[in-house]
């Protein structure tokens, strides 16, 4: 079984510049060590494709640790990616989240890269990750937080922007304004938003060929 993301060049594009927006922060990739020195948190997916693309930025005190709700899924993401820097995590990341679970302690980076339907639930996501983010925040002074869905309901790239303009402040609030970078694509035939939230830094990393928005929260 193949994901339905690999070999799709705008997604691959979107996590290029996502690892790119987390080595932009001073704290979770330090200039002296090059490498991410916290844990990078993601929705699994079918063979979690972000592993190879991340693995070799992480150092080594760092995993990923590759979230899924879908135990077929996770179980052919351990047996393939046996003995690789990574933790499978069995539950809903919302979920997980929430009660704070200890497999999120040492989270620089939390990439939610979800199909999702509109309105509530996803709201009630943003409000949950946004407080956990905050949260880290404190902790460690930087964070990146990474909400990676679709957007096929909102019809037009300008009504995506718009969305994300009047949705992602209301929710993404913290003691230090977070800085927030939105690109729209589209994943095979789906529109997508791509949307890297720093906390306590900017993440900013351009995407070509990609129409985006930059706005603080
Ligand atoms: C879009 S895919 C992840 C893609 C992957 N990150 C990549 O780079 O290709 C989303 C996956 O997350 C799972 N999923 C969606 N929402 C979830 C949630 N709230 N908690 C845990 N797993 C979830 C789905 O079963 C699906 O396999």
């Amino acid at each position: 079984m193949r994901s339905n993301f690999t070999n799709n060049a705008s997604k691959q594009e979107t996590r290029v510049a996502n690892l790119r927006a987390a080595q932009r922060s001073y704290v979770l990739c330090p200039p002296h060590r090059g490498k991410l020195v916290d844990d990078w948190v993601e929705l699994a997916g079918v063979e979690c494709p972000t592993l190879d693309l991340i693995e070799s930025a992480l150092s080594r005190r760092a995993q990923m640790i590759g979230v899924e709700r879908n135990s077929s899924i996770l179980a052919e993401c351990r047996r393939i990616h046996s003995g690789r820097r990574a933790s499978w995590v069995e539950g809903d990341l919302i979920n997980l989240v929430m009660s704070r679970d200890t497999c999120l302690q040492n989270a620089g980076v939390l990439n939610y890269d979800g199909f999702h339907t509109p309105g509530a639930p996803l709201e009630e996501a943003l409000e949950i990750l946004g407080d956990f983010a905050v949260a880290r925040q404190a902790q460690a002074s930087h964070f990146l937080l990474i909400i990676n869905v679709t957007t096929a309901y909102l019809k037009s790239t300008a009504t995506t922007l718009r969305w994300i303009e009047r949705v992602f402040p209301k929710y993404l609030t913290g003691t230090l304004p977070p800085d927030l970078t939105a690109c729209v694509y589209t994943s095979k035939t789906k529109p997508m938003v791509n949307v890297q939230i720093g906390y306590g830094y900017d993440p900013h990393s351009a995407l070509s060929a990609i129409e985006g928005v930059r706005l603080r929260a």
